[in-house]
């Protein structure tokens, strides 16, 4: 098949980060996550992340000018020359038509874009009990999903955080801002033939296999 291009979408706690491990796998596709960039840049005090954490926190997303560019540069960087997985961007359609643009001009255009659903009680539930690894950010929950060791990540044994946007009240604002700018890009990719639905509340290994088959079954159409 000709390069993977990928898009992750989905309410916040859909299991966006825990697929895109799982795929990166499976593919060996280039990662990038708007989400981890930004709070790897607030962690880090620079410019970017002293400027996105009011947003984040207030479970709003950070302007455009702040966080496309960064991410248009990534993608135009030599990693993601045969393909990519994309977390987290585009979030509104100003930034799916700034992608559009940028890979219009390269000759390049999008293989999928997969949405994992699940209804707003669901997100909650996961959201509240979801700790992160403070290192490299893999995900847990604590009734569904514990690590090992209460509170220490199993992969690299770094300490496993609250992130400050998984409070209830920041939950909240977050689905709010979801359904307002997200949502409006699934009529947006359905409209180009791009959209495929993940029922994200099956378990993450059902969802898994899914994603998996349906991207092999788009290299199968390529290949024909
Ligand atoms: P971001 O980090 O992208 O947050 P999000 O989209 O809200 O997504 P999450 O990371 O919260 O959830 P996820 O879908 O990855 O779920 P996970 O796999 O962890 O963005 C954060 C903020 O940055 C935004 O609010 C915004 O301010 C800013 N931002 C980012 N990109 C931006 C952009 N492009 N423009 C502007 N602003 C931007 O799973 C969640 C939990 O559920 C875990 O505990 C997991 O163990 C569990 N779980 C996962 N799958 C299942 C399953 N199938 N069944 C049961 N439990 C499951």
């Amino acid at each position: 098949m000709s390069e993977l291009n990928l898009i992750l979408v989905g309410p916040p706690g859909a299991g966006k980060g825990t697929q895109a491990e799982r795929i990166q796998q499976d593919f060996g596709l280039p990662y990038f996550a708007t989400g981890n960039i930004l709070r790897k840049a607030v962690t880090d005090g620079t410019e970017l992340g002293k400027q996105a954490k009011a947003y984040m926190d207030d479970g709003k997303l950070v302007p455009d000018e702040l966080i496309v560019g960064v991410l248009l540069e990534a993608l135009d960087g030599a990693e993601a020359t045969d393909g990519f997985l994309l977390d987290g961007f585009p979030r509104k359609i100003s930034q799916a038509d700034a992608l559009a643009e940028a890979l219009e001009k390269v000759g390049r255009k999008l293989t999928a874009v997969l949405l994992i659903d699940v209804p707003d009680e669901e997100v909650i539930r996961r959201l509240s009990g979801r700790r992160t690894c403070a290192k490299n950010g893999h995900t847990y929950h604590v009734d569904f999903d514990p690590p090992k060791h209460e509170g220490v990540c199993d992969q690299d044994g770094s300490k496993l955080i609250q992130r400050d946007d998984d409070k209830p009240e920041v939950i909240s604002k977050r689905l709010v801002t979801y359904h307002d700018e997200t949502e409006p890009l699934v009529e947006y990719y359905e409209a180009r033939d791009l959209l495929r639905r993940f029922d994200g509340t099956r378990t993450p290994t059902e969802v898994h296999d899914h994603i998996r088959a349906t991207i092999a079954t788009l290299r199968l159409e390529d290949a024909i």
